[in-house]
């Protein structure tokens, strides 16, 4: 890039994120390594009325976040409305179409449109970053676009919605159950008043397909992605689980296999001693597998104003440092989509929880039934916590086809002791 004093920068989206941005760059207008002046030449949002965290008074306002990424009068331009469509989209394509770099923080925006984005980028000489669109302020995008490469990652997975994890963390530590939780993380500002990208795990899962891209070079597949959110997640299972050593979380994964590459978001019984059972609150927290270098851990903010805007500034300060590397792992389009493996057709093992009438020979039954499926049984739970509808049958399997056990379950389902539909969970590999 060529030397530009100052750097002139479009902000688009003054919410959470935006307002933490302004902050840093008015705090810091030189945090750049370069030591390069930054200048705020253009802001945009819905209302331009609406109270804000700082003074916009002074800067050059636009109606219309497709006029600011096209205004000459900045440099570069900084995404953060969100969506994977609408306003979103256009302004990026405009910026990039004009040879301006952008940053943005925008999962949907990436794991949907991607390919399509880094082959403009490509085409046009303009950088696409989005360091702040996974782990918000934890480094998980540079890690791999950067840091890896001289690796051959097999896997990734981690935790990757806050949401969730606080969620989660909440119902165990208070014993209260998901909608109670839900409903006081939506009063204290954690959970969107519409939960459902968050709860039904599609954050999760447009963030892991970032994050498989850049491991494998692949184009972010969204559509590939098998998703299950935290909502049928029961106080009595995440009891349950703590007696056998385990903590339920959402896991999201990436996993590259001889026969293609798996990208799961479910949640999953984690080892207590297992540091993603140690990552609890709002926190994210990945693994990375590479062949030759081990496994690798990160832990920290995936969200918040101060963490997603320093994100968001260390893209800025890359830009202006010169930055320029495909924005997957390959030139865009040679990138092909994933290879989707199916996971029900994947081996593991599971944790499956019966509500049964207290009477003889029902433990018979279902041992009988995963028998004769060729599933065996690791172990029975031998006391299990009372419940109300009747009583627990807990057990864990042995490594089997998942959509083997699936069909195991399903026939305890008819079983005439049992009262409410089984509960099969997965038991993460990690
Ligand atoms: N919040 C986080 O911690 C976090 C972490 C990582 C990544 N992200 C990503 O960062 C992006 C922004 O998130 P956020 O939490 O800051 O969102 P937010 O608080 O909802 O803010 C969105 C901003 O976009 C503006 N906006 C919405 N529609 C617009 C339009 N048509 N034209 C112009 N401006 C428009 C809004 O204007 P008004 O203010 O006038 O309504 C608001 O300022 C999203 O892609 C999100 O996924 C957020």
């Amino acid at each position: 890039m060529a030397k530009k004093d100052p750097w002139r920068i479009g902000v688009a989206g003054l919410g959470t994120v935006g307002a933490g941005l302004l902050n840093l760059l008015s705090e810091r207008p030189r945090f750049a390594p370069t030591g390069d002046q930054l200048s705020v030449t253009g802001v945009s949002a819905r209302s331009r009325s609406r109270p804000r965290p700082f003074d916009i008074s002074n800067l050059p306002w636009f109606d219309d976040p497709v006029a600011l990424a096209a205004s000459t009068d900045n440099d570069l331009f900084v995404e953060l409305i969100g969506g994977s469509d609408g306003p979103a989209k256009v302004a990026v394509e405009t910026a990039l179409k004009a040879g301006k770099p952008v940053v943005t923080a925008n999962k949907a925006l990436i794991a949907e449109h991607g390919q399509e984005l880094a082959a403009l980028a490509e085409q046009h000489g303009a950088p696409l970053l989005f360091e702040a669109a996974v782990m918000g302020g934890t480094p998980a995008v540079k890690m791999l676009r950067e840091a890896m490469v001289g690796d051959e990652v097999e896997a990734v997975a981690g935790i990757l919605n806050g949401t969730c994890n606080y969620i989660l963390t909440e119902m165990e530590a208070s014993g209260r159950d998901f909608a109670e939780v839900l409903a006081e993380a939506q009063r204290l500002g954690y959970a969107e008043a519409d939960p459902t990208m968050d709860v039904g795990g599609f954050d999760a899962a447009h963030k892991i397909t970032i994050l498989a891209a850049l491991a494998f070079g692949c184009a972010p597949t969204y559509a590939a992605a098998e998703v299950d959110g935290i909502d049928q997640v029961e106080l009595l299972d995440i009891r349950l689980a703590k007696q056998l050593e385990y903590r339920i979380k959402l896991v999201a994964s990436a996993v590259k296999s001889a026969s293609g590459v798996s990208v799961t978001v479910h949640p999953a019984l984690v080892p207590l001693d297992h540091p993603l059972a140690g990552a609890g609150g709002p926190l994210n927290a990945l693994f990375i597998h590479g062949r030759k270098i081990g496994r690798i851990f990160i832990q920290g903010p995936g969200a918040g104003a101060g963490p997603t805007a320093a994100a968001v500034a260390a893209d800025i300060a890359d830009v202006i440092a010169g930055a320029s590397r495909p924005v997957f792992q390959a030139p865009a389009k040679s990138l092909k989509p994933f290879a989707p493996v199916v996971a029900r057709r994947q081996v593991g093992r599971a944790y499956v929880r019966l509500l049964v009438k207290d009477q003889p020979g029902v433990i018979a039954a279902v041992s009988e039934t995963l028998a004769e499926a060729g599933v065996s049984i690791d172990s029975f739970l031998q006391k299990p916590v009372e419940n109300a509808g009747g009583v627990p049958i807990v057990l864990t399997t042995h490594d089997a086809r998942e959509d083997v056990i699936g069909e195991a379950v399903r026939r305890m389902a008819l079983l005439p002791a049992v009262t409410q539909p089984p509960r099969m969970i997965r038991i993460a590999r990690i």
